[in-house]
């Protein structure tokens, strides 16, 4: 009895090297596997700016611009208003520092109407730089922080519709009342520690 089940264990040791083989190409000299940074921050850029887009053009544009049912501010809560794009965003952001600290991002401008939003590091400020004069182009640097490595990228901000444009030319902070739709309006700050 003791000799069938060896018998039994071989063969199913034998087909299972055999299994192995046949779906395995060379471990050995597999390709690590992993995400580059970039590819990392870029996917978290594309979420972002679809949310963004959506929200703007889909609860923002619809329901204040085009209903009439109820207006955006930054005061939504005593005002029972929507949250601004900015708000969404920030609101996101926290609650993405609360739960990981593997990555980190925010909203910046050279006009900005909320003097926080200002770019603060080099990087941030060449980075606002390049994409204005680069329409369409992303910025990518490795910058260091209090000692610390960062991949940072900065994607372009973009009036994607109507209200963008509007409500900052409309703001009595803004330094900046000709935004037009497609204009780059600011930057989104990735930062993924190294
Ligand atoms: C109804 C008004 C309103 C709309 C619509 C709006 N914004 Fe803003 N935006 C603001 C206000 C107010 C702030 C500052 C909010 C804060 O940081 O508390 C801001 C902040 C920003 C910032 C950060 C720099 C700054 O000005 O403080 C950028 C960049 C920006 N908005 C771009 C956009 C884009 C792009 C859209 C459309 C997708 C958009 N905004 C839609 C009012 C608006």
């Amino acid at each position: 009895m003791k000799y069938v089940n060896k018998a039994i264990a071989v063969v199913t040791l034998a087909s299972s090297t055999l299994l192995l083989s046949a779906c395995g190409d060379e471990p050995s000299t597999a390709a690590p596997v992993g995400v580059s940074p970039q590819k990392m921050s870029d996917a978290l850029h594309a979420v972002m700016e679809a949310d963004r887009a959506i929200y703007t053009k889909k609860v923002i544009a619809r329901l204040v611009k085009q209903e009439k049912l109820i207006k955006a501010s930054e005061h939504w809560e005593d005002e029972k208003a929507l949250p601004l794009p900015a708000q969404m965003f920030r609101m996101g952001s926290e609650r993405v520092a609360e739960n990981t600290s593997d990555f980190s991002y925010s909203l910046i401008s050279a006009w900005p109407i909320n003097k926080q939003n200002e770019p603060k590091t080099d990087a941030e400020k060449e980075g606002l730089k390049y994409i204005e004069d680069n329409p369409g182009k992303n910025f990518y640097k490795t910058e260091s922080l209090g000692g610390q490595a960062y991949f940072t990228a900065i994607y372009p901000d973009v009036a994607v519709a109507a209200p963008c444009a509007d409500c900052h030319n409309d703001h009595k902070d803004s330094p900046k009342t000709d935004f037009k739709i497609g204009d780059t309006m600011g930057g989104v700050v990735i930062r993924i520690p190294l």
